[in-house]
């Protein structure tokens, strides 16, 4: 329990103290262009590629021109933290800067670089004898939070906190085969830093809100409470390849007509279940995928999330049944594999209280609301006081090149983060 309600600072303290907005969205825009897709504003650095190095190279860069120290442990997670504290436990905040395929530039590099920028602006004032700190601030990347290559997502911040041995998740391998331990070596980022790591004395991430809600109610900030369960099953469906002129129906074992009906069923249910349920078949490879040959083999996944783990359950019992029916009356063989199971997280009362006061005291209007999409802060949630802050995302997209958010909202966003940050500094949790 915090021992003391901090009240948001009276003005003319650390309250007056601001970001740099213009600082913050240059950094954004030079870390969107590593990995920049030609045409767009989007930008595709998957965990461990090249162009992922690429960025790490440069927040690393950006961390020590700050004389930030830098840690880097097994599975590639960066964290850069003030110096001069003797060990005292950091309010840590940070989120990713890998992205999925069709990436924008503010999906976790916000929380990144606004991190980075809340840090800047305290050491400045710090210099002035504005701001006195009992304890660091800290800011990191974690490895591989998308998943999109190397499932789990959350993967790197899932080991910092316990939660996977750090053996087992440098075995994971992509599509191709490629191994996590291997490409990590591979871009440099095989550090010797301890797993899991030390916890934080608290840990708060500034994350776009990648949905509509925020907009459509027209509100700056969102005070996240928690993120809802995730489920990730991908399917490999056996069946016959045969000509598609001369086989009739009866005679056919075609993966590619149950992987159709599965992406339809997931649909159907999440109709029948009714919000928050959502489903999506975000992947299917046909093998061998050629206009005149009735598929062998069908490869899809299966994303199915719900904030309440009981309908979760039910959902993916509901679906899991269907698969087996649907495969069995075509003849079809099934291998699953979990790539990611999650269930719904709370955040920490005092936490999620201190994010809402911050946005409150700089006037600025608020709203609690879940997480829909996985966030690393989830894992962290596991071994300290943790939150989320939520900013606008025009139209609700993300995940897409078009992902965009207006200044005004990123750095809307990053003064409650500075706020939040300093105010946590302060409070002693029970
Ligand atoms: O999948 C997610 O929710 C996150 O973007 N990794
Ligand atoms: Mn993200
Ligand atoms: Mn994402």
């Amino acid at each position: 329990m915090i021992d003391a309600d901090p009240e948001p600072r009276a003005a003319g303290t650390t309250t007056d103290l601001r970001i740099d907005c213009h600082r913050l969205v240059s950094r954004l825009m030079a870390l969107g262009e590593i990995g920049a897709i030609d045409g767009t504003t989007g930008c595709a650095r998957l965990a461990l590629t090249d162009e992922d190095r690429a960025g790490r190279d440069l927040v690393v860069t950006w961390m020590r021109d700050l004389g930030l120290e830098i840690s880097i442990d097994g599975i590639g997670n960066v964290i850069a933290t003030m110096p001069g504290f003797d060990g005292v436990a950091p309010v840590m905040t940070g989120s990713h800067i890998d992205t999925v395929g069709t990436g924008g530039r503010y999906d976790g590099n916000l929380g990144v670089l606004g991190g980075l920028e809340v840090i800047e602006t305290v050491i400045a004032a710090r210099e002035r004898g504005e701001v006195d700190l009992i304890r660091p601030l800290a800011v990191g990347f974690f490895s591989d939070e998308e998943g999109a290559r190397f499932p789990p997502d959350m993967l790197g911040s899932l080991v910092y906190v316990g939660g996977l041995a750090v053996e087992d998740a440098l075995l994971i391998e992509d599509a191709n085969g490629a191994v996590f331990g291997t490409e990590l070596e591979r871009i440099g980022y095989a550090g010797p830093a301890p797993l899991p790591g030390p916890a934080p004395h608290a840990f708060v991430e500034l994350h776009i809100e990648q949905g509509p809600v925020l907009e459509d109610e027209d509100v700056t900030i969102g005070v996240v409470e928690g993120v809802q369960g995730i489920s990730w099953t991908e399917l490999t469906l056996n069946g016959e390849s045969c000509h598609a002129g001369t086989t009739p129906m009866r005679l056919r074992h075609d993966p590619g007509y149950v992987a159709a009906c599965i992406s339809a069923q997931v649909r159907e249910l999440t109709t029948e279940f009714g919000e928050p349920q959502v489903g999506t078949v975000g992947a299917i490879t046909l093998t061998p995928n050629l206009v005149n040959v009735v598929p062998s083999i069908a490869t899809l996944t299966v994303d199915l999330r719900n904030t309440d783990e009981g309908t979760l359950q039910r959902a993916e019992t509901k679906f899991r049944s269907f698969v087996a029916a649907t495969a069995e009356a075509e003849g079809v063989g099934v291998e699953t594999r979990i790539l990611a199971r999650f269930e719904p997280v709370e955040f920490d009362e005092q936490v999620i209280d201190i994010v809402e006061r911050s946005a409150r005291a700089l006037g600025m209007s608020s709203r609690r609301m879940p997480s829909g999409a996985g966030h690393d802060a989830q894992m962290f949630a596991r071994i300290c006081p943790t939150a989320m802050i939520f900013t606008k995302s025009v139209n609700g997209i993300s995940h897409n090149v078009t992902e965009y958010t207006e200044p005004e909202d990123l750095e809307a966003g990053t003064n409650v983060l500075l706020q939040t940050m300093l105010t946590l500094a302060e409070t002693e949790f029970g």
